[in-house]
C-alpha cells in the first residue's frame, strides 16, 4: 500500500506493508538517524516527532500516518547543532546512540513547555534511556538548552 506524508517538511510517498512500523519504513528509505534499540517500546532511541509530539517509531504503523508530519533530526539541523553543543560541553555525549531520540524529545519539550520545572523535564524525557551517561550530564545539558529551568 502507498502512504503519503510529510517527512521533514517534504512530501513523500512510501510503499509499505500494512503491518510495517515507521522505524522500518524510515530506515529502509535511508533515514538511519532513527535508531533501532529494543524494538519493543521501552528505550526511546527510535523517537521521531509526529505532528511535533515525540512518538516511538518502532510501535507506530506507517499506514496510520497518512497526511501527517514526521520530523527526524535530519529536518532540524540548527536546533540539533545547538543541543549537541550543550551535550558536548556538559560531557553528556558518549556513544551517542541515544542522542537523536533524546534531542527530538527535548526539542518537543521546549516547544510545548519552554519553561519547565526540573521535575517536568525529568518526566518528559523518562522514556529516553541512555546506557552510558548516568543522566546527570544530560540533565544539565538539557537545562542549558532550555535556557535555565527552575
Ligand atoms: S526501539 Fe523503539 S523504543 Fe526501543
Ligand atoms: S550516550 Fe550511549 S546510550 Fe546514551
Amino acid at each position: 500500500m502507498k502512504v503519503e506524508f510529510m517527512l521533514n517538511n517534504q512530501e513523500v510517498i512510501y510503499e509499505v506493508d500494512p503491518g510495517e512500523v515507521l522505524l522500518d519504513s524510515l530506515r529502509k528509505n535511508h533515514l538511519v538517524s532513527v535508531k533501532r534499540g529494543c524494538d519493543s517500546s521501552t528505550c526511546g532511541v527510535c523517537t521521531v516527532l509526529l505532528n511535533d509530539k515525540p512518538v516511538l517509531s518502532c510501535s507506530l504503523l506507517t499506514a496510520s500516518i497518512e497526511g501527517k508530519h514526521i520530523t527526524t533530526v535530519d529536518g532540524l539541523q540548527k536546533e540539533i547543532e545547538e543541543i549537541a553543543h550543550y551535550f558536548g560541553e556538559e560531557g553528556a555525549d558518549q556513544c551517542g546512540f541515544c542522542n537523536s531520540g533524546l534531542a527530538l524529545t527535548i526539542y518537543a519539550l521546549k516547544k510545548e513547555n519552554p519553561n519547565p520545572t526540573d521535575d517536568e523535564i525529568k518526566h518528559y524525557v523518562v522514556g529516553n534511556l541512555c546506557r552510558c551517561s548516568g543522566y546527570q550530564a544530560q540533565f544539565l545539558a538539557i537545562k542549558r538548552y532550555l535556557g535555565g529551568a527552575k
